[in-house]
């Protein structure tokens, strides 16, 4: 077991590179399995989802070759099983995007039923409904989802809530299917784009993605391709947020600016001055943020996973600001860790209201969840003294050598063995 030590009272400094997004690379790798020739996937970010998700794919039979960092060749051809293990599954959210691509592949898949961040009820209803809708056997049987199928045939699928796991699965499930598929009510996210580009360049049939109405045309053969993974939005808005909130000067490259416009536009609010160019944007942090109220939404709207990111800086503001979660139901954890250190937060049903003009002070506190636990590096960076971080493990998940690359910017984090 690992904990951070956060040096307290920093000002981040200098320029700091946006690995490959985490959400599209772990939907990548299990829709290569679909492929009949060999993928390479370069731009992959060196976290530990994607490790795991490398485990899993060797597991089911597939070769994978590492070409450099953040690029390998996965050799679908000589997979054979169908059935992942617990001990892998449950380690992440994602590993659901087999049951997508394995029932391509085999007509059948049998997983466990997935982990991931602890955000409240993550039901998957929606992926079941999508798969029945095909012609696809759905059951759970001793804590796995058991599905079969003799023939996949496209259907109209309208989603009852926007989901993002549910779009990328349906997506799978539907490129060979037979006839044309029309999936309405979907999530627009440009990870989703990326995965239908990826699918595209295999040879699937899909139009309309990043939009909410996708049409698949079902195709008989996939063949195999090279791919370059978008940029994370989301490490992206981290490491501005992180500039934002210790009042910093920081350029954050190989970035996609338009994938950001709804944290920019919150930021300009806040008082915070941002210069956008064509893949970078320079963040010069203000002493003294304006209070703001955010509402998350699927994208376009302000994204779930930095709605914690965003909470440090409103404790600073000259006033309260309210943040409504509308995506998830409980995703308020890192709301009782900031509280340790200081903040006056309360949390009402989905809104929590944040009394800006407090100063933090470091204490021990737990990362609940991967985007709490980055929310945690941020609040550990603006308060007085030291912050020691436990579960840091959630971290690891999904961000690649976060503290070298805020130390590169100034921050003072330690990683420590527990005894
Ligand atoms: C993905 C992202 C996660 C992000 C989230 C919302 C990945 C690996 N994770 O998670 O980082 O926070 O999108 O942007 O890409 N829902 C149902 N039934 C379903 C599926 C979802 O009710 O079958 C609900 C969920 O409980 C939630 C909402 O729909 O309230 C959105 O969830 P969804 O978009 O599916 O999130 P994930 O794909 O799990």
């Amino acid at each position: 077991m690992e904990h951070f030590v956060v040096k307290g009272e920093v000002t981040l400094e200098g320029e700091v590179v946006t690995s490959g997004a985490k959400n599209s690379s772990v939907a990548i790798l299990p829709a290569a399995l679909m492929a009949g020739s060999p993928v390479t996937v370069e731009n992959l970010p060196l976290i530990d989802d994607i490790f795991t998700l490398i485990e899993l794919i060797e597991y089911l039979g597939a070769e994978v070759k590492t070409n450099g960092s953040g690029s390998i060749t996965i050799y679908p051809q000589k997979l054979q099983r169908w059935e992942a293990p617990y001990e892998l599954v449950s380690k992440l959210r994602a590993s659901y995007y087999f049951l997508g691509s394995l029932l391509t592949r085999f007509k059948k898949a049998v997983i466990p039923l997935p982990g991931g961040c602890p955000l409240g009820p993550r039901p998957i209803d929606q992926h079941i409904k999508g798969f029945r809708a095909l012609g696809a056997r759905v059951g759970i049987q001793h804590g796995s989802i058991r599905i079969e199928a003799e023939q996949l045939t496209g259907t109209e699928i309208y989603l009852d809530v926007v989901s993002v796991g549910a779009t990328i699965n349906l997506m799978l499930a539907a490129v060979t299917a037979q006839g044309k598929t029309l999936l309405e009510n979907v999530a627009k996210e440009p990870e989703i784009v990326d995965i239908a580009n990826f699918l595209n360049a295999i040879g699937a049939n899909i139009v309309g993605a990043g939009t909410d109405e996708i049409k698949i045309t079902g195709v008989k053969e996939l063949g195999g391709t090279s791919h370059m993974v978008i940029p994370d939005r989301i490490e992206a808005g981290t490491f501005i947020l992180a500039a934002a909130s210790t009042n910093g000067r920081v350029l954050i490259k190989d970035i996609i600016p338009k994938h950001l416009e709804s944290l920019t536009a919150k930021l300009k609010e806040l008082g915070v001055d941002l210069e956008v160019g064509e893949d970078w944007v320079y963040v010069k942090g203000c002493p003294c943020p304006q209070p703001i109220n955010i509402k998350t939404f699927p994208y376009p709207g302000f994204p779930t996973d930095l709605q914690a990111l965003i909470m440090p800086v409103m404790t600073k503001a000259k006033g309260s600001s309210v943040i409504t979660e509308n995506v998830f139901e409980g995703r308020f954890k890192h709301v009782d860790e900031l509280k340790r250190m200081g903040a006056n937060i309360r949390v009402d049903g989905r809104s929590a209201i944040v009394e800006g003009g407090c100063s933090l002070s470091g204490a021990q506190v737990r990362a609940t969840d991967l985007r709490a636990g980055a929310a945690l590096m941020i609040a550990g960076m603006l308060a007085k003294g030291e912050t020691v971080i436990s579960g840091i493990e959630h971290i690891d998940r999904g961000y690649e050598k976060i503290e070298e690359k805020l130390n590169s910017l100034g921050a003072g984090i330690k990683r420590v063995k527990q005894e």
